[in-house]
């Protein structure tokens, strides 16, 4: 597969080890695979509007969601990371950061100590650093918010695209990922205004 130079910048390279768990033998592009794990977050989105359990804040939710937006591609669905990469805490420290993350967004929403978009958007950003997946953590991040704005405030989802693809490289994704970096640095205004922004343009 030809993968790692069609990335869009700020997206996790898979390590040849992590390629072992593909379960199609015949991608040869990375298009390919973009639809094959498209097909898959799809039917994954379909489990999610289904299910009635509001577990949101579990470490069982947050591999069970991973699990069936990649399960159909990826062997290691829903398995913690076990290598470094360039984005991520050391592997071994995925459980427990996780852990203090699902605390803290539980105590935020109970004791009101953000609003719920800013509460989403730290949510957010907190899981992707973790990064507790090979790959994916993007994608399952969004809803994870998504699923926690539904659960613990009665909101609607963030639009993260805004009508962009935020999968390829464009100015709404160069935002995103920018807006990640500036949180990485404690600087939470532009993850604010991202979110916000998506909002607004929605009119809502
Ligand atoms: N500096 C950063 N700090 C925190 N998170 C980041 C940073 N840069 C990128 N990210 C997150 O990592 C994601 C990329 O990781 P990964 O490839 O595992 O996810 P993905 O769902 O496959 O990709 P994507 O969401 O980019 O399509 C980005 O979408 C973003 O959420
Ligand atoms: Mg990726």
């Amino acid at each position: 597969m030809n993968g790692a130079d069609d990335e869009p910048d700020g997206a996790t390279p898979l390590d040849p080890d992590e390629t072992v768990g593909l379960k199609f033998k015949h991608v040869a592009t990375r298009g390919e695979l973009d639809a094959l794990e498209q097909a898959n977050v799809a039917s994954g989105l379909i489990w999610l509007k289904r299910r009635r359990k509001r577990d949101v804040l579990s470490e069982a939710f947050v591999r069970e969601l991973h699990r069936r937006l990649f399960g159909d591609v990826w062997r290691w669905a829903g398995t913690f990371r076990q290598t470094e990469k360039t984005i991520g805490v050391d592997p071994t420290q995925i459980g427990e950061r996780l852990r203090m993350l699902l605390d803290d967004a539980c105590y935020w929403a109970e004791n009101g100590t953000y609003s719920p978009l800013e509460a989403a958007a730290r949510f957010h950003h907190r899981l992707v650093q973790i990064h507790c997946f090979p790959n994916g953590n993007g994608r399952h991040g969004r809803m994870m918010a998504d699923e926690y704005l539904r659960a613990y405030f009665d909101r609607p989802p963030i639009d993260w695209a805004a009508g962009h693809d935020l999968l390829r490289s464009n100015a709404r994704r160069d935002e995103y990922i920018a807006a990640l970096r500036a949180a990485d640095k404690g600087e939470f205004d532009p993850i604010l205004a991202f979110v916000d922004s998506a909002r607004s343009l929605k009119g809502s």
